[in-house]
C-alpha cells in the first residue's frame, strides 16, 4: 500500500485566473464544495492580459508539470479586450513551445464566468488528468528549484 502512494504521480498545476471571472468561478466552485485536485495552485492576476507568457516559462523552469491561464469569456473582459490580447500571445506562445520541445498540452487557455463553478472544476480535472497522463515535465527544469 505504501509502495502505491509513493509510485503515484501527482503533477504540479499553475492556474492563472483572472480576478474579475475564472478566480470567482473558482470561489464558487469552492463553496459550492465542487471538487478538483489540491495539486492545482491558483494565481490570481488582475486579467488574462496581465500573463506574460515568460511567467508560464517560468512556471515550468520552476518545476510545474502543467500551466493553465483562465479568463472572462470573450467579450466578457472587465478591461474591454484584455482576453483578446491574452489569446494572441498565448497563440504565440503555443507556437514556441513546440520549438522548445514541450507538450502543447501541457498549456491551455480557458473561459469561466464567475458563475460557472461547475465549468472551472470540470476544467482543471480534466487538465490535470491529461497532465498526469503526460507525466513530469523536465524540459525547462531548473534543477536548483527541484523537489
Ligand atoms: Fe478577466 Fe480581462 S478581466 S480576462
Amino acid at each position: 500500500m505504501i509502495m502505491e502512494e509513493t509510485n503515484y504521480f501527482k503533477p504540479k498545476i499553475v492556474a492563472f485566473c483572472c480576478n474579475w471571472c475564472s478566480y470567482a468561478g473558482a470561489d464558487l466552485a469552492g463553496n459550492n464544495r465542487l471538487e478538483y485536485p489540491a495539486n492545482v495552485k491558483i494565481i490570481r492576476i488582475p486579467c488574462s492580459c496581465r500573463l506574460n507568457p515568460l511567467f508560464i516559462l517560468r512556471a515550468f523552469q520552476r518545476g510545474a508539470d502543467g500551466v493553465i491561464l483562465c479568463g472572462c469569456h470573450p467579450g466578457d473582459c472587465h478591461y474591454s479586450t484584455g482576453n483578446y490580447f491574452a489569446r494572441r500571445r498565448m497563440t504565440l506562445l503555443f507556437s514556441m513551445l513546440d520549438f522548445l520541445g514541450i507538450e502543447k498540452s501541457r498549456t491551455r487557455v480557458e473561459w469561466c464566468s464567475a458563475a460557472e463553478g461547475v465549468r472551472f472544476a470540470g476544467i482543471m480535472n480534466d487538465f490535470v488528468e491529461k497532465i498526469t497522463k503526460l507525466g513530469r515535465c523536465k524540459k525547462l527544469e531548473d534543477v536548483r528549484c527541484s523537489r
